[in-house]
């Protein structure tokens, strides 16, 4: 190691085999509690660290950076870097990492929970039995939509993405995916079409796209009213995606038949009119929310700190 055991900062508790990787190269200052530090607190403990192991909700933007005098690393227990300033690290040399690939399975398991919950309306007949407002079986109780014959509209070209068509094929369904880099195609099966046809012709729209200036509100109050009245909207990618205020108002108007949504725009909390309808299905950003993946995730973030304190390059920098 170029450096006799740096310090490296890591804002949550993590498994102690984890743990136990980055202890065997530097000295690990854990913030042992399942709760985010402040702010504040971030930026007063990382002064003097090396690396940084940091979660999506952390806020690691032009302060933290600046806080982080002697950091050579940052490294994302996530897919997703949007609460990262990216430049910013680069115009210190900072290396910034973060966990792909490993956690797409899990996440497009969720968005197949989502899809079906709302599509055969599994959370409302949950919430009916629960209220006592079940008194047998009747023809046309609680009727939901088929998926077989229909269309999964898929927004990004991503690994997710594909990982979620990759099993349409099982629920008979035609993919098509509308890409943000103006891609023709992409691996696997569905066609690329542009934006504006994938949100007039699926039956489910579901967005796989990171968080940037160019996908902030991509689905708002122009775009949700070109999508099918009859359409299930699925966000599993970030809050900021969609604009939470002009879906509560779609559904209100019945311009699109319901959502299901793994993430929100100033989460923890959510749009009341997101609440108050039976046809969304809301879950608490579980998208990578099993053990096996997440494990696999803090252990690519600890590996990632090591290669870089050590000298060799990142497993997983972002912007490969
Ligand atoms: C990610 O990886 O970006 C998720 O949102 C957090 O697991």
């Amino acid at each position: 190691m170029s450096d006799p055991r740096p310090r490296v900062l890591v804002t949550r508790r993590l498994p102690s085999a984890v743990v136990a990787r980055l202890e065997a190269a530097c000295d690990v200052d854990l913030h042992d509690d399942t709760e985010a530090l402040s702010h504040d607190a971030l930026c007063a403990r990382v002064r003097g660290a090396r690396g940084l192991v940091c979660m999506f909700n952390d806020r690691v933007d032009t302060a933290a950076i600046a806080a982080g005098d002697t950091l050579r690393v940052i490294s994302t227990v996530a897919v997703g870097f949007d609460n990262i300033d990216v430049a910013a690290a680069a115009a210190r040399g900072i290396v910034v990492t973060n966990t792909p690939d490993i956690l797409s399975g899990a996440t497009a398991e969720l968005t197949w929970a989502l899809i079906l919950n709302v599509a055969r309306r599994v959370g409302e007949g949950d919430r009916a039995i629960r209220r006592g407002d079940w008194h047998g079986w009747t023809f046309d109780f609680l009727l939901g939509r088929e998926l077989a014959g229909k269309r999964l509209g898929i927004v990004g070209g991503g690994r997710i993405g594909r990982t979620v068509a990759a099993a349409a094929s099982a629920f008979g369904m035609e993919v098509v995916f509308a890409t943000r880099t103006g891609r023709q195609s992409v691996d696997g099966p569905g066609a690329v079409v542009s934006l504006d046809e994938l949100l007039r012709t699926s039956d489910v729209v579901s967005l796989h796209v990171p968080l940037t200036d160019a996908t902030r509100h991509l689905i708002d109050r122009r775009t949700l009213p070109r999508m099918k009245r009859s359409a299930i909207l699925v966000n599993t990618s970030r809050g900021g995606v969609v604009d939470d205020a002009a879906l509560a108002w779609a559904l209100e108007e019945r311009l699109i038949a319901g959502a299901g949504l793994d993430v929100f725009d100033g989460e923890p909390a959510v749009h009341p009119g997101l609440i108050a309808r039976d046809n969304v299905c809301l879950t608490p950003h579980l998208g990578s929310a099993t053990r096996e993946t997440r494990t696999a995730m803090a252990d690519l973030a600890a590996r990632n700190v090591v290669e870089v304190l050590e000298g060799r390059p990142a497993v997983t920098p972002v912007g490969r």
